[in-house]
């Protein structure tokens, strides 16, 4: 798999291209609004002094720095705000990876496809382990897999793709395996406000010297173009994160940490609670329909991404064009996610259409 080039984005062209009308359930793009409170405070950013427009800090607004790591309950020096979690899930990596011990990263297949091109691009050698079949960790597996050339292992919850919630007990287990390979472990948590479960726990209350958590607010805050996240680390690695995020970037954009700031003071929980609730509600429409027809698909638990199986149809790029032009419906193939979806294809809940689209498989598949 060709892990460099984005096929998110040539299928999403693919789709806009095609003749008919087609249901969009490839991207991650929320539907839903921003909170109020983040689009006033951008519109009241345009009226602001000169020197608002200039350089921030380069490792983040102070403020938002501080109000992530009160909420967070660790030291604001162990918080840095990047250009989304993907920075951050890019410096945690290469934290991992520059400091001489190991050149090996794990990674749980399926891969959220990001992760294995950044792991390349920094020099790293990937070393894919399956996942149970329900998504959770295959601890024994990593167990296994892990020696004293284990660098870094890559850990997402709620998972993208499978909406998998991770045993804090279990991703805790994998942290004592790193301290013991000297090994880092990045957890994703991008999607902690997409818990369906109740059962997710963030890695960040657990001390240790060997965990890099990121995150973010491109799918909490529906937000994806405005580029804030950020990673809280041990204060050993912030200065190597400082420097390479400085050097990339020079800072991050000062209006969208601003804005973000003011919704995170201002948004009530019943906003994320909203959210939430129609995004597990279309999930269950989505299953049911697939129920109707027999496919096999993954139960998420988080996230909003569904995994689906239709029998003598592989999620190949292939296929997943046909459906495209055939079904009206486009997804992603399972087999960009690796080898143990490969059969699978995945459909992103975010469109009020998803009943639609569960339909409209229904029909070509029925
Ligand atoms: C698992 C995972 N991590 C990171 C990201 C990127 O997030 P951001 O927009 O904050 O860079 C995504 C986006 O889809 C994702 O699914």
């Amino acid at each position: 798999m060709d892990y460099t080039t984005p096929q998110f984005f040539h299928l999403m062209q693919y789709a806009a291209e095609a003749e008919g009308d087609v249901i969009d359930m490839v991207s991650g793009n929320p539907d839903f609004e921003p909170p109020s409170t983040l689009r006033r405070a951008l519109q009241a950013y345009a009226d602001f002094d000169q020197g608002r427009f200039q350089y921030p800090p380069s490792d983040g607004l102070f403020e938002l720095r501080a109000l992530i790591a009160k909420r967070r309950g660790v030291d604001t020096e162990q918080v840095i705000i990047t250009n989304g979690a993907g920075e951050a899930n890019y410096l945690a990596m290469a934290i991992a990876l520059d400091r001489g011990v190991g050149s090996e990263a794990i990674l749980l297949d399926p891969i959220y496809p990001y992760y294995p091109g950044k792991v390349e691009m920094l020099g790293g050698t990937k070393r894919v382990i399956a996942t149970n079949r329900d998504g959770s960790i295959d601890i024994g597996a990593i167990e296994q897999a892990m020696s004293d050339e284990t660098a870094l292992v890559v850990l997402n919850t709620p998972n993208n793709p499978t909406g998998a919630v991770y045993d804090i007990d279990d991703v805790r287990h994998v942290i004592d395996l790193a301290e013991t390979h000297d090994a880092i472990v990045l957890v994703d948590e991008i999607y902690d406000r997409f818990d369906y479960s109740g059962r997710f726990a963030s890695a960040v209350p657990i001390d240790s010297e060997h965990r890099i958590v990121t995150s973010g607010y491109s799918k909490s805050m529906a937000i994806t173009g405005l580029r804030v996240g950020f990673a809280i680390m041990p204060e050993r690695y912030i200065d190597a994160a400082r420097t390479r995020h400085m050097l990339v970037n020079v800072a991050s954009s000062r209006p969208a940490q601003y804005a973000v700031l003011e919704a995170l003071r201002e948004t009530p929980d019943t906003y994320y609670a909203e959210a939430r609730a129609q995004l597990g509600d279309r999930i269950d429409a989505f299953t049911a329909a697939l129920d109707r027809v027999g496919a096999a698909y993954t139960e998420p638990e988080g996230s909003f991404y569904v995994l689906t199986r239709f029998d003598g149809f592989p999620g190949t790029m292939a296929n997943t064009k046909r459906l495209i032009d055939e079904a009206g419906v486009a997804g992603m193939p399972g087999a960009t996610f690796g080898d143990a979806f490969s059969d699978w294809l995945r459909f992103a809940v975010v469109t009020p259409r998803a009943v639609e689209a569960a339909e409209r498989l229904g029909e070509y598949f029925g």
